[in-house]
């Protein structure tokens, strides 16, 4: 991450503007400063940390707020360092105008980025754990008219495998860094003709880290249309069966199990267990029905929680660090600042397998997510239910 290290700071009068760079308000914190900062379209923090041991400061974007392309940052940082800083101590990169780095195409930048691209896509197959790719690009160069949504959380696959496909002009395929997990619980319903899972990590001393679990199976049946399928092969007859169990929950469903079917294309993983001479396993579980439509119009517990000044100085004066634990999700309060008569804290929320970070403004006449609202996942709701209950707790005292 770009930073700089500087001995001065001068007065900082906002809002300021220059070559497309905006800083617009400071929120201030124990010993860290948050600078709201727009460059193009995006917002993000810059976080001005005093060193007093040293009599320094340190300037850097604030990690869960990163724009999508490192150059904004960047652009902030030098703008930033050339009209309110003296006296530049060490710079951790060379700070250039004109480099905004890009994803490779093919990977999406983020959940909703890909959900804005499949808004019309009539056919969709996700795979789940895609690794070298190579049942990905098979499945892409097979079916030209279907996109294929291929699932990582490691990645380096990801530039690998987005350009394999470049290379070979596949353009039905598109890549998201994130938990399968979580991009199923946000996914509309009855969208997706086949879900893969090819030789998932067993987990078989810590199955809550697996990726199949109930909520999982709930997603996919949900996610698939009524002719729609999901597919696990493995080399673990314990993750075979423990899916096949969990899917057992629901009353009418289709399994078709197959024991060491040749496929025309053989994973990395399935190479190495086939020297090894391991059984590979095959489940399909079909005939999910229609679901039901998700709940757009549920709303965050926050969009109600109003405070008068009294009560926002009383939460100032009160805040406590505070973890809260309920059965599938999280809310950890960790900081707060204060901005003008306004407060802003920084909570860590959510399902325990994706934890979220963000940025909420407590005012006399608004609450609100300072960037983009976070999904609606059951976690995430619970969890800032969770918070209202808090927020209302502390001032009831
Ligand atoms: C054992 S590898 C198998 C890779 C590939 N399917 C194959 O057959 O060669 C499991 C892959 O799943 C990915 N993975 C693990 N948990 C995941 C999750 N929750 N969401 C998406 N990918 C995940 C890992 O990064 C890893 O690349």
């Amino acid at each position: 991450m770009p930073n700089f290290k500087c001995k001065i700071l001068k007065e900082i009068q906002l809002p300021f503007q220059k070559d497309g760079v905006e800083f617009l308000w400071l929120a201030k914190g124990e010993n860290v400063n948050l600078l709201f900062t727009h460059v193009q379209q995006e917002s993000f923090f810059l976080q001005i940390k005093k060193d007093n041991k040293k009599q320094e400061w340190l300037i850097k974007g604030e990690k869960h707020t990163k724009p999508s392309q490192i150059g904004y940052l960047q652009k902030a940082l030098l703008i930033f360092k050339e009209n309110f800083t003296q006296d530049i101590v060490c710079e951790a990169v060379a700070l250039k105008h004109t480099r905004l780095i890009q994803k490779t195409p093919l990977i999406v930048n983020n959940i909703k980025e890909l959900l804005d691209k499949i808004q019309d896509k009539k056919q969709i197959y996700i795979e789940i754990g895609f690794g070298s790719g190579r049942h990905l690009l098979y499945q892409a160069k097979q079916n030209p008219d279907i996109l294929i949504i291929g699932i990582e959380i490691y990645t380096p696959a990801l530039e690998q495998v987005a350009k394999l496909a470049l290379s070979e002009n596949l353009n039905n395929v598109l890549l998201i860094e994130t938990d399968a997990r979580l991009l199923l619980s946000v996914l509309e319903s009855n969208l997706v003709d086949k879900i893969f899972l090819h030789f998932p990590v067993p987990w078989d001393k810590k199955p809550h880290r697996r990726v199949v679990g109930l909520n999982f199976a709930n997603e996919c049946a949900r996610v698939l249309k009524d002719t729609g399928q999901f597919e696990l092969r493995t080399d673990s007859y314990m993750y075979f069966s423990f899916t096949l169990e969990t899917f057992l929950n629901f009353s009418h469903l289709k399994a078709e199990i197959a024991k060491n079917k040749n496929l025309e294309v053989s994973s990395k993983y399935e190479d190495r267990w086939k020297r090894q001479e391991k059984d590979i396993y095959d489940l399909a579980i079909s005939g999910f029905g229609k679901s039901e439509n998700l709940n757009k119009k549920q709303k965050f517990a926050i969009e109600i929680l109003k405070f008068n000044l009294e009560e926002l100085d009383y939460i100032k004066n009160n805040f406590k660090n505070n973890v809260f634990k309920g059965e599938n999700f999280f809310l950890h309060i960790e900081k707060i600042y204060v901005k003008d008569k306004e407060i802003i804290i920084k909570i860590a929320f959510g399902a325990f397998y994706k934890p979220e970070h963000i940025y909420i403004r407590l005012g006399e006449h608004r609450t609100d997510f300072v960037f983009n609202e976070p999904f609606k996942t059951k976690e995430n709701l619970k969890a800032i239910e969770k918070l209202r209950e808090i927020l209302y707790s502390y001032i009831k005292q």
